[in-house]
């Protein structure tokens, strides 16, 4: 009822009264006074006078399934949103969701996440109503080794997507982290359950800073959207601009099973390349240059010794992003 007393104040311009907010929805006044202070407590600016009535007055940056479904122009991604005000991970909710057969397109959208999660077993700051918290089911029909590839064509939708919206510049640093003036506004992590032969599901998150004003210590290498554009941004507009973009692609590559189509737009983003790197492993940490992406997504640099290597996966630090001098 919550949403239905909502698109009906959306529909008005003027003030309208509670006895026909009433009427026209079938409810009691004490049912619409009810909803209406529901949707005061989730930020809606609903403006109350007496003999007047109640007028939407604005619409604050809100990423719920209502807000978000109303405005993204997608066929299949975002068709089944699930919002939470706060969740450990959206990723963990994702495969859960996942595992009890939710359909591919399914996203799960949170304002705050308690234990987000990072690569390479971080943790993800997600403090509420400043960032976008979501993870996307995809079912392609690849093999295991392939979904690395979906990283970074939603490194590219997140590039995209920002631009468009804020016109802001972005860049990827291999694999997947999105940068504007040389710090990370964004980072994916995709999460797979396969056998041998092909993929169950995959999940991809991601977490980009929208309006995050001050970060703990430690991230000195982060930035937000609001940082690096002088402003507050919509969160729901960079949801929309992002999963728009990623389906565009998305069902591109579900039919080529590869990333070639991608690549050459991938690279021109990449600020990895042609840059001197290092190489972070378990084993050993050793420096060389970055020249190429190969056509399966891996970075293919030249080390010390001048031979050729790939790498798939990892930690890769850019000279001269990040703090590495
Ligand atoms: C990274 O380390 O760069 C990846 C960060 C990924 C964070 C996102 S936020 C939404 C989704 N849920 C999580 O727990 N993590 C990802």
């Amino acid at each position: 009822m919550k949403e239905k007393v909502l698109e009906f104040l959306k529909s008005q311009k003027e003030y309208i009264s509670g006895e026909e907010i009433s009427s026209k929805l079938g409810i009691t006044r004490a049912g619409v006074w009810k909803n209406i202070n529901k949707l005061k407590e989730e930020g809606y600016n609903i403006e109350s006078m007496t003999r007047k009535g109640y007028r939407l007055k604005t619409t604050p940056d809100i990423v719920t399934k209502s807000e978000v479904s109303s405005i993204i122009q997608t066929k299949v991604l975002g068709k089944d949103i699930r919002y939470y005000e706060q969740i450990n991970s959206t990723n963990d909710m994702a495969k859960t969701l996942a595992r009890e057969n939710a359909a591919e397109g399914t996203v799960v959208i949170a304002d705050r996440q308690i234990a987000g999660k990072g690569r390479l077993g971080k943790n993800w700051d997600s403090p509420g109503k400043t960032g976008i918290w979501m993870s996307m089911i995809l079912k392609p029909d690849i093999l295991p080794m392939q979904a690395s590839q979906l990283t970074l064509l939603a490194g590219l939708s997140v590039c995209e997507g920002i631009s468009r919206v804020t016109g802001l510049e972005c860049r990827i640093k291999w694999p997947n982290d999105v940068v504007i003036n040389g710090k990370k506004v964004c980072g994916i992590l995709t999460e797979m359950n396969a056998e041998l032969d092909g993929v169950n599901y995959i999940v991809v998150g991601i977490g980009i800073n929208v309006n995050t004003k001050d970060f703990p210590e430690g991230l000195s290498h982060a930035t937000s959207l609001s940082q690096e554009g002088g402003k507050q941004y919509m969160r729901r507009y960079i949801i929309k601009g992002v999963l728009e973009a990623f389906e565009k692609d998305y069902m591109i590559y579900k039919t080529q099973r590869n990333i070639g189509h991608f690549l050459q737009r991938y690279k021109d983003y990449c600020i990895t390349l042609n840059s001197d790197v290092k190489i972070i492993t378990h084993q050993e940490e050793y420096t060389a240059y970055a020249k190429d992406i190969a056509k399966d997504g891996s970075l293919v640099i030249i080390n010390a010794e001048g031979q050729e290597e790939t790498i798939f996966s990892g930690e890769v630090s850019v000279r001269g992003l990040y703090g590495y001098i």
